[in-house]
């Protein structure tokens, strides 16, 4: 099997993961479950789940210990993309695909949505931690810190703060290091620490995601004026339409794609300094740098 169809199957199964630990669309409360799994259910590339689950193989990982996990995160990762589209936010209709969240349920269970699936995933990411212990445990400390209010949060609050207003380089990698990096570093690192990687080999896996992210990110950017609209499942020009500095904006499309690159770069060389290998892991990450959508 080649590269492409390696990741499409694991693609699936990852879609096939998550619907087990969807939860069921019932109760008074039916329509909170509804929204929860239209946002999640269709589209979205699943790097996130795919980063834990072949770091946890990469560490030597076996069975379905990282399962839950895998899913939980791909449940914080949408929680952060329907809040991010709403009005208060970045206002976008469209996401993968489909209408926002907001926009087909309303605002309100727009809102609800999110937080239902940040909730639901620490049901289940503490659920696993009762049955498997400490690698567990381990895992949620890396996972809730990189999400929360000096992770993905912050990052969000920072991009949201200085809406409108010119950034220094240096302050815009800040924001992407936490709105970004920091839930792909957490993929890396919960993976490998559900396959008991000791502390300085979680360190390097910080690093490499924080590359990881930092390119992502400046690519998501170049996409959001040079994209497809149908491969994207996004609107174009969101960025502009807000007025976000972004690598675009300060140093033009052309070196920002250098700085993908660059930046890819130094996260394979990185990984490549552990005692380790993941061939498709490694093909994952340089495969980033050129994805159309
Ligand atoms: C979008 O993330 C938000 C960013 C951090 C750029 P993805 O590009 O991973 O979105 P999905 O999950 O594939 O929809
Ligand atoms: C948001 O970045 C990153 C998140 C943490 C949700 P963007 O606002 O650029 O993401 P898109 O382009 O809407 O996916
Ligand atoms: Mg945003
Ligand atoms: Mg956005
Ligand atoms: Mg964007």
């Amino acid at each position: 099997m080649d590269f492409e169809q390696q990741k499409k199957q694991k693609t699936e199964e990852i879609n096939e993961l998550l619907r087990r630990y969807l939860p069921k669309e019932e109760g008074e409360e039916r329509i909170l479950c509804e929204a929860m799994n239209y946002s999640i259910a269709v589209g979205g590339k699943r790097i996130r789940p795919m980063l834990l689950l072949e770091a946890y193989a990469m560490f030597g990982g076996t069975g379905d210990a990282a399962e839950p996990f895998a899913a939980a995160l791909e449940m914080i990762h949408t929680y952060s993309l329907v809040h991010d589209d709403l009005p208060a936010m970045d206002n976008d209709r469209y996401r993968r695909g489909q209408l926002t969240t907001h926009a087909k349920f309303g605002e309100a269970i727009g809102i609800l949505a999110g937080d239902g699936l940040l909730n639901y995933a620490f049901e289940v990411m503490s659920d696993a931690v009762c049955e498997q212990g400490e690698n567990a445990a381990k895992a949620m400390r890396i996972l809730s810190n990189k999400a929360g209010i000096r992770g993905m949060i912050a990052g969000q609050t920072v991009d949201l703060t200085w809406t409108g207003k010119a950034l220094t380089r240096e302050l815009l990698d800040y924001i992407n290091e936490r709105k970004t990096s920091a839930l792909l570093s957490g993929a890396l690192m919960a993976g490998a620490a559900l396959a008991g990687a000791e502390e300085e080999e979680l360190s390097v896996l910080c690093k490499v995601g924080n590359y990881v992210g930092l390119a992502f990110q400046i690519k998501d950017d170049i996409l959001d004026v040079t994209g497809d609209e149908k491969k994207l499942g996004k609107p174009l020009h969101s960025d502009e339409k807000n007025d976000k500095t972004t690598y675009v904006t300060l140093i033009g499309i052309e070196k920002a794609e250098e700085v993908v690159k660059e930046y890819s770069e130094c996260a394979v060389k990185l990984l490549d300094t552990l005692p380790y290998r993941n061939t498709f892991l490694k093909e994952l990450l340089l495969s980033l740098a050129g994805r159309e959508y």
